[in-house]
């Protein structure tokens, strides 16, 4: 397999070594802003060096955002060569234009670095969905917003402080705000609420509300009342219908969610006939991230591409229900919907998700969280 990799930041840096150790994966051009020179691969500035490379068979991006990587992308497919990918944020983006180009130029096409890091998470949910219907994917997507809600949590620390270790550690995007705001966490859902029901996500109809506003007497109050708050994705699947939505949820100290780490992971599918699966691991990070790359590279030798198939777009209703905790503002809306105090906090009656959100953006320094759910647990 002779490579292009375009970027060369902290993951593609991670896979330029995973592939030096490999005879099976030769990384023969590096595409990269900066000046450096490499060993084993002639570097460049200029991508045409690497998508003109008639012997170039297999293009790694890296790089990050929308643009230019989605032009890069877009041509590599088009002239022919397979793609490995880590870029949720393209992937969620361009979904139904890329699966669909993947399959006319008959080129192979991983992603599996684009959620969960390091864990196999997208590999085991398109396995999944070979044998049976999957009704709700969930759980922790964001290594960031769990450094920092664990180490409030656990350590005391403050946001600003749990923020700039997360950073220094490798676990944040560029732009940090993507991460707290929950659009990092919103894109992964988007890849992974598609692979999981074979869809295209209306993208318009899946809110987001993130972390930046919660306080330290926020996690005091969490902790008075036995309770966890992580930043959760959930998608699911009733009856042809589909809700999906990104917030921040409470649970249960018991709760496995709550045991969840540092920048680590956790996330689970519930399919009709397996049931519950949950994969947990480092969801951020230079090797972590890298070994998924390269797993997938070593799936396109094998001739595995990316199999789940996308239908046309499909709406995307938030009607159920939960209570909320909401902190940072009050007006008549609040009031006649609260139930009980919690402090200069209150928790709501049941609302749903979609009136929750639609209150939530006209009061952008809230803090709200929902309260846990009562589901079954099935074995
Ligand atoms: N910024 C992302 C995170 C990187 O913290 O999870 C991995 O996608």
């Amino acid at each position: 397999m002779r490579i292009g990799l375009m970027g060369f930041g902290v993951v593609g840096r991670g896979v330029y070594e995973l592939a030096a150790s490999r005879s099976d994966m030769e990384i023969v051009r590096v595409l990269c802003r900066r000046d450096l020179s490499l060993p084993d691969a002639d570097v460049t500035h200029d991508a045409r060096d690497i998508l003109n490379d008639p012997s170039i068979d297999t293009v790694v991006e890296t790089i990050g955002g929308l643009h230019p990587a989605w032009d890069y992308v877009r041509a590599a497919i088009e002239a022919g060569k397979n793609v490995v990918t880590a870029n949720k944020a393209m992937v969620a983006e361009f979904y139904d234009e890329l699966i669909p180009l993947v399959e006319r130029k008959g080129v192979l096409f991983r992603c599996t670095a684009a959620v969960g890091g390091g864990i196999g998470w997208l590999s085991a949910l398109e396995r999944a969905r070979r044998m049976e219907s999957i009704r709700e994917i969930s759980g922790i997507m964001n290594g960031t917003c769990n450094y920092i809600l664990d180490s409030m949590t656990r350590l005391g620390l403050g946001y600003d402080e749990a923020l700039s270790q997360a950073q220094s550690l490798g676990y944040a995007e560029a732009d940090p705000t993507t991460d707290v705001d929950g659009i990092d966490t919103w894109h992964k859902l988007i890849v992974s609420s598609n692979v999981a029901f074979g869809v295209s996500l209306d993208k318009s109809g899946v809110p987001v509300w993130g972390i930046r506003n919660i306080l330290a007497s926020d996690v005091s109050n969490f902790k008075e009342h036995g309770l966890c708050c992580k930043l959760i994705a959930t998608g699911r699947m009733q009856g042809g219908h589909f809700s999906a939505f990104v917030q921040p949820t409470l649970f249960p100290s018991f709760a496995p969610e709550s045991a969840v780490p540092t920048n680590f992971n956790l996330i689970t599918l519930i399919g009709n006939t397996s049931g519950r699966q949950s994969f947990f691991g480092q969801g951020a990070g230079r090797y972590p991230t890298a070994y998924n790359v390269a797993e997938d590279l070593a799936d396109l030798i094998c001739g595995h591409g990316f199999y789940s198939p996308c239908s046309e777009s499909v709406p995307v209703h938030n009607h159920e229900t939960f209570q909320f905790y909401v902190r940072g503002a009050s007006d008549e809306w609040l009031e006649s919907h609260t139930e009980l105090h919690w402090g200069d906090a209150v928790v709501t009656v049941p609302v749903s998700v979609a009136q929750m959100h639609r209150w939530c953006a006209s009061h952008p320094n809230v803090f709200m969280a929902a309260m846990p759910e009562r589901k079954d647990i099935h074995c």
